[in-house]
């Protein structure tokens, strides 16, 4: 037995047959199946000994006991949040999971809380406009230079650009596969690059956001990486009706993510972690299914005359590098599809403005199918130049497959197509 009933006879359980009940006793809550929602600000101590050993144990001057820190407030620590936590660290395969108020809450405070001023931040590229205008535009206004790089760049090309920067490497952040052309990266490689620039007193962290193909398809702490990280608005929520984020991974690295968390204050709410419970219990049917249907519609897209590349992980051929990364770090191609059409960005708003079915919406990993023009949209953050070089071209349509019958997608994309 675990710290839960996690195991039947010493043979441990499935994360499907967990994300019903991990974490929580019904006794708790008068037999309610449900983890009710703890909608409060503060926890009653029993004594004034039990405060002072809670917080105690939140300043780190003394080790948790067997069920961990007290609960103390809910910006520090709450039941709805803690029981989604330790369910989605499950999934990840993770010691520790922090889940936060957006993706970008999540990933700002796993910036915050490794670099310091005069450090090198090296980035991939392409990457979700939002990661993209804190790195470019406000972390250098804390002294931090940021050291940029794509997938075709090999661990030499990485060392060369890190050369040219003045301070030492301080965090290392890719998103693998690429918001929005499903670029991927090798993890390993990067991993090795920064085992390079750590010493015995700073290692230096490989943050992964794993938005795109999510627990169910990916685990790159398995491939090298040190910190998971999510918008988990997209496949995690999955159904378009909430913002929250996480960051996962051992201990050590998710200690000074939740320092900064309980003092920047940007925890998910008891609300959010409830909804978020509700969502783990589907997270791979929803995600098995989603990539079945992005399959039909991806083979329908490569073979229409007016779109002029698919990038989809599914098409990915042997003999390519990228097929090779897939084979290595992928256990699916996952739901995401980018494809250009024909005639620039007048061509994708045409198809944009005509769908039916398919949402006119930025977001993805719902329920719902939704479509964006990443070039003036997600990733107009980037200049034009940047966008272009990274395969962000103005006919590129970001295409997130949802719950939908393949045959009523395919039918909405290809009258769509017709008005181009
Ligand atoms: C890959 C990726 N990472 C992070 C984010 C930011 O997440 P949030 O909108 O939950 O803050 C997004 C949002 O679209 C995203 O697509």
């Amino acid at each position: 037995m675990g710290k839960w009933d996690d195991c039947i006879d010493g043979t441990p359980l499935h994360p499907e047959s967990l994300m019903m009940s991990y974490g929580y006793k019904p006794e708790w809550s008068e037999g309610a199946l449900k983890s009710p929602i703890f909608q409060t600000s503060t926890f009653v101590f029993r004594t004034a000994e039990e405060g002072k050993e809670f917080f105690e144990i939140a300043l780190g001057k003394r080790e948790p006991g067997p069920n961990g820190m007290g609960l103390i407030y809910s910006r520090l620590n709450n039941p709805d949040l803690e029981i989604a936590e330790d369910r989605l660290a499950l999934w990840d395969r993770t010691e520790d999971c922090a889940l936060f108020d957006s993706g970008m809450a999540a990933i700002t405070t796993a910036m915050l809380a490794f670099l310091r001023p005069g450090d090198v931040l090296l980035a991939a590229e392409p990457i979700y406009g939002g990661t993209h205008h804190f790195m470019e535009w406000m972390l250098p206004q804390f002294g931090i230079e940021v050291v940029r790089f794509r997938s075709s760049d090999s661990a030499k090309d990485i060392e060369a650009r890190l050369a040219g920067a003045t301070g030492s490497l301080g965090f290392v952040m890719l998103e693998t596969p690429a918001n929005p052309t499903n670029a991927l990266f090798d993890i390993e490689m990067i991993a090795g690059v920064a085992a390079r620039h750590s010493t015995d007193d700073r290692k230096v962290p490989v943050a992964v956001d794993n938005t795109f193909l999510g627990p169910v398809f990916s685990h790159p702490t398995e491939h090298g990486a040190d910190i998971v990280l999510y918008s988990a608005t997209k496949y995690i929520g999955g159904h378009s009706d909430l913002i929250a984020g996480a960051a996962l991974g051992a201990n050590e690295w998710l200690e000074p993510i939740r320092t900064f968390r309980t003092l920047l204050g940007n925890h998910a709410t008891p609300w959010t972690g409830w909804l978020l419970m509700r969502s783990l219990e589907t997270l791979p049917i929803r995600m098995e299914r989603q990539q079945q249907t992005a399959g039909k519609v991806a083979d329908y897209l490569a073979e229409h005359p007016k779109v002029l590349k698919v990038n989809y992980l599914g098409h990915l051929q042997p003999g390519d590098h990228q097929h090779d990364l897939y084979e290595r770090q992928c256990l699916g191609p996952g739901a995401m599809i980018s494809f250009e059409v024909e005639g620039g960005e007048p061509g994708a708003f045409r198809l944009l403005n005509a769908l039916h079915l398919v949402h006119l919406a930025v977001s993805l990993g719902s329920t719902e199918s939704l479509a964006e023009h990443p070039y003036s949209m997600t990733h107009s953050e980037a200049t034009p130049e940047e966008n272009e070089a990274a395969g962000v071209t103005a006919g590129l349509v970001r295409l997130s497959v949802g719950m939908e019958h393949p045959d009523d997608l395919v039918l909405d994309l290809s009258q769509a197509l017709d008005k181009i």
